[in-house]
């Protein structure tokens, strides 16, 4: 079978690879790019700890193959961290409790992204329907929900102190 060349902006650097046919973007950022943060765990689109935001919106990478998003912009929770300290997000899921184990973390956390990303100002509804792809063995999912809603909370409160 016959390999390509993919191109992808991976947390804001571009970067080519040479891919098989029907290599998966979890496969080439946990295996070529040592991007270990996007969990694996069903490859089946049916558990969400591989989520990721692929321009700007939330998807399971297992369920992506790289040809098809050639020139896509990924971001991964390695991107989402910053260089010092933690992101909003990351800070409410801590400090809710949300994260037990931590298998799910990462993929609820880009969830949440990806719906802060769109909607600022989310209800719990919102909040339900943006994690409903992730499955989490641990936390029966309401400390999930809060942070996801303090995480928005967070947001705003730091888009205010920077136009300050
Ligand atoms: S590993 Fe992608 S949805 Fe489970
Ligand atoms: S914290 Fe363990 S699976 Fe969610």
């Amino acid at each position: 079978m016959k390999h390509s060349v993919v191109s992808l902006t991976i947390n804001g650097t571009e970067r080519q690879m040479l891919v098989a046919p029907g290599t998966t973007l979890v496969e080439v950022l946990r295996e070529n790019q040592g991007l270990a943060g996007t969990r694996r765990g069903c490859d089946q689109g049916a558990c969400g700890t591989c989520t990721v935001l692929v321009d700007g919106k939330a998807m399971m990478s297992c369920l992506l193959p790289v040809e098809t998003i050639e020139g896509a912009r990924v971001e991964t929770i390695e991107g989402l961290t910053p260089m010092q300290g933690l992101h909003p997000i990351q800070e409410a899921f801590l400090e809710g409790f949300a994260t037990q184990c931590g298998f799910c973390t990462s993929g609820m956390i880009m969830a949440t992204a990806g719906l802060l990303a769109r909607n600022p100002n989310p209800s719990r509804d919102d909040a339900v329907r943006a994690i409903s792809g992730n499955i989490c063995r641990c936390t029966g999912y309401e400390a999930i929900i809060d942070a996801v809603l303090d995480a928005a909370k967070r947001m705003q409160a730091a888009q205010r102190s920077e136009a300050a």
